[in-house]
């Protein structure tokens, strides 16, 4: 892929088609946080909040992610970049299919060119099993890290998971401190914030 700067790289990314995704979008969401940022978070699709206000997680699950986020000092304002698999919402929720993964992958491979990120979070199953390895169990190896092309790559549970099931997000939580401590061992530009 040619080089971009950031902002060519949104503004093509908001108009892409290349996917049957396009036709129900009302926003490609292209991804929030600090470009610049060495934790990068991903998910795997827009939600309906999402695709209606173009910014990812920010329905009840990202109310809980930003709070599991904020006990271990991080922020979507300051610290971490979140993005997506697909920026574009399958309907009703589905799963995204292979081929739109597929056709969309170019564009998180971009993003992740431009951040060069230390650590990357897999939030949920797709994700994790895109990027980590296709068998990928979230149930037994959520929290543990696998070092793959010099990135440090994790998988959690989705927060929308943890609202399903209250029970596992003591494991959720477990996964974040253990990015604490890993973004402490290979981080050099992250202050994590704590607000009083
Ligand atoms: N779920 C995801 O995986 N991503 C979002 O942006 C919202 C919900
Ligand atoms: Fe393009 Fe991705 Fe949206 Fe499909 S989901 S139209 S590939 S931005």
């Amino acid at each position: 892929m040619a080089e971009w700067t950031w902002e060519t790289l949104e503004s093509q990314c908001k108009n892409c088609t290349a996917c049957g995704l396009a036709a129900t979008r009302h926003n490609v969401v292209f991804g929030v946080g600090n470009p610049r940022a060495e934790v990068l978070f991903i998910g795997e699709g827009p939600g309906e909040n999402e695709d209606l206000q173009g910014e990812p997680f920010v329905g009840r699950g990202g109310q809980l992610l930003d709070k599991m986020l904020a006990s271990v000092g991080l922020s979507r304002q300051k610290n971490i970049y979140i993005a997506n698999i697909v920026k574009c919402r399958p309907p009703r929720n589905r799963d995204p299919q292979p081929e739109e993964q597929e056709a969309c992958i170019n564009w998180l491979k971009a993003q992740t060119a431009l951040i060069r990120p230390k650590i990357i979070v897999c939030l949920g199953r797709i994700a994790a099993c895109r990027l980590i390895t296709p068998d990928f169990k979230v149930t037994r190896q959520h929290g543990e890290f696998f070092l793959k092309n010099g990135v440090w790559m994790m998988g959690t549970l989705h927060p929308a998971a943890l609202l399903r099931n209250p029970s596992q997000k003591p494991d959720g939580f477990a996964d974040f401190l253990a990015l604490r401590d890993k973004i402490g061992e290979v981080c050099d530009s992250t202050e994590l914030y704590y607000p009083e």
